[in-house]
């Protein structure tokens, strides 16, 4: 079974960050299954990291465009972005024994689902009419 399913209900209607939402989902699918195989704590670690350079990516895409098509709520949701990168520090600042994986992958996929579907759709919607 996987760990989280892909839901049209996620589509914001813009592309290339439906693309990238998919692909995190993608890689929450991977990182839960190399749990589930007790991969080593380092390669996880690693995984982490490349996942959290990947959100990175992914808030500053979104934030170029909401400030580009002069979103009104782009502070707004600019703040979640920034909250959410300093909880993902506290959590990985922690010693490595300490880390509890799979609690920061359900809180990641948690946080993910409900930011794409209350914060991500709105932008969505305002951006829709915008860039086509
Ligand atoms: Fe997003
Ligand atoms: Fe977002």
């Amino acid at each position: 079974m996987r760990f989280i399913e892909w839901n049209d209900n996620f589509i914001t209607g813009v592309h290339e960050c439906d693309i990238q939402h998919k692909k995190i989902i993608n890689v929450f699918n991977a990182i839960y299954d190399a749990i589930r195989l007790n991969i080593n704590k380092r390669a996880l670690k690693d995984s982490f990291n490349s996942l959290i350079n990947y959100f990175d990516k992914h808030f500053t895409l979104e934030e170029n465009l909401m400030e580009k098509y002069g979103y009104p709520e782009l502070q707004e949701h600019r703040e979640e972005h920034k909250k959410l990168k300093e909880t993902i520090d506290k959590f990985m600042q922690k010693p490595e024994e300490e880390i509890n994986y799979l609690e920061v992958l359900k809180y990641l996929k948690n946080w993910w689902v409900n930011h794409i579907i209350t914060m991500d759709k709105k932008y969505g919607l305002f951006l829709e009419s915008k860039i086509k």
